[in-house]
């Protein structure tokens, strides 16, 4: 008789990622030997430099590789707190900082150790993929706060304070933003900041991930940075991934409160017991490095950037806010999908673009969006190019056919 597989209720709320549709039709293109250019990667397409690789070599090579505490090794956790001292005036003990198997499993180790069924996390879209699922998978609900590119992605310091109230127990926000490449600035972050203090109840979670992916005219910040009477209840996310191109490596960590940073690591102890030992010794060198290592790639994202925003501007009803950093660029693509209404939604615009031109990029509802397109630009500028071409194309075509 075949077995009946039960799946438990937490995952039957689980949402599939519309990007797994498109990636597994790049894929299947691919594989028939179809000249696909991918710009839906959400990583670096550099290599690691080589001073972080040796560093992992050598921790091989003499014995790193045993278990670690659950919360990370001390000489990392010493480097991760002399990098928040450094770069954004930061102070923490070694005990209130985690390292983590990536940024991802820190804010799922935070969603699980704060989070109640019946409490309330408040997002807003266009927001990071993963964020609604991390918070149902605590049995937690998310409360969305939309924004518009046309008011520059700004909160609604309104609506963010009736989002706040109880049951919302969790309040994230990530800038410089993936998908929209846009920081959020210091004097927004104040104003958020005045909102925050009317609701003690909820900690306050700011995903950095892309702190040293910027290249606005203003410094990052941070709530934390901005509001220092916030501090007790801020947990700050970042990791090594984008920044020094260790997407696979799988370091993250986070700070904030010790009673909660504590927890985490305990949960960490039960779950994965450490990040990977020889992942930890190369963050170090990550950390550690000075910012010439990764200047080039940075430069390179902008220089990118700089071609892309004002070649997606040109076609026919999309509307492009120029990024601060990152290395996406997010697309409002309604205008046009009112216009040719042979494409229905985000979701075919994607498909379509993907089986005609040969490009996968990301639809925007897997954003929180729809009707927006985002595109990854870690990717050659040659191939970029091409890819623009390819675009550019496959717009004329269906303007004509909507026309
Ligand atoms: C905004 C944001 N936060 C967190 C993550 C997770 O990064 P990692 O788990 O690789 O550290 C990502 C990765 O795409 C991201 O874009």
């Amino acid at each position: 008789m075949k077995p009946m597989i039960r799946l438990s209720h937490r995952l039957a709320d689980l949402m599939p990622s519309p990007t797994l549709a498109i990636a597994a039709k790049a894929a299947e293109m691919k594989a028939k030997g179809q000249p696909v250019i991918s710009l839906s990667a959400g990583e670096p397409d550099f290599d690691t430099p080589e001073p972080i690789r040796k560093a992992a070599r050598l921790a091989m090579e003499s014995g790193q590789t045993r278990y670690t505490p659950s919360e990370g090794n001390r000489s990392l956790r010493e480097a991760i707190r002399d990098k928040f001292e450094t770069d954004n005036q930061l102070h923490y003990p070694l005990d209130s900082i985690l390292v983590a198997p990536g940024a991802k499993y820190a804010l799922h180790a935070l969603a699980q150790c704060l989070l109640n069924p019946g409490d309330r996390a408040v997002i807003v879209a266009p927001y990071w993929v993963s964020y609604p699922d991390i918070i149902r998978l605590s049995g937690a609900e998310c409360t969305v706060l939309k924004t518009e590119a046309r008011e520059h992605y700004r909160l609604d310091l309104e609506a963010l304070d009736r989002a706040l109230e109880p049951p919302s127990r969790l309040f994230i926000l990530n800038s410089p933003c993936n998908p929209t490449g846009v920081q959020c600035r210091r004097a927004e972050l104040e104003s958020i900041g005045a909102v925050l203090r009317r609701h003690p109840q909820v900690v306050i979670a700011t995903d950095d991930l892309y702190e040293s992916i910027l290249w606005s005219e203003e410094p990052f910040t941070n709530l934390p940075m901005v509001c220092p009477d916030l501090r007790g209840r801020c947990v700050v996310v970042n990791g090594v991934s984008k920044t020094y191109a260790m997407t696979g490596w799988r370091i993250g960590y986070a700070a904030g409160p010790k009673e909660l940073i504590g927890a985490m690591s305990d949960f960490q102890s039960h779950t994965i017991s450490s990040a990977n030992s020889i992942a930890q010794a190369a963050a170090v060198a990550a950390l550690r490095s000075t910012p010439a290592l990764i200047a080039g790639m940075v430069h390179a994202y902008h220089e990118r950037h700089d071609y892309l925003a004002p070649e997606l501007k040109r076609l026919a009803g999309v509307e492009v806010t120029p990024a601060d950093g990152t290395f996406y660029l997010f697309a409002d693509c309604r205008t046009f999908l009112k216009e040719a209404p042979s494409v229905r939604d985000d979701l075919t615009l994607a498909s379509e673009i993907l089986e005609h031109a040969g490009v996968a990029v990301v639809p925007g509802s897997a954003f929180g969006a729809p009707g927006h397109l985002r595109l990854s630009y870690a990717t050659e500028l040659s191939t970029l190019k091409q890819a623009m071409e390819r675009i550019q194309q496959f717009w004329i075509s269906r303007t004509r056919l909507g026309a």
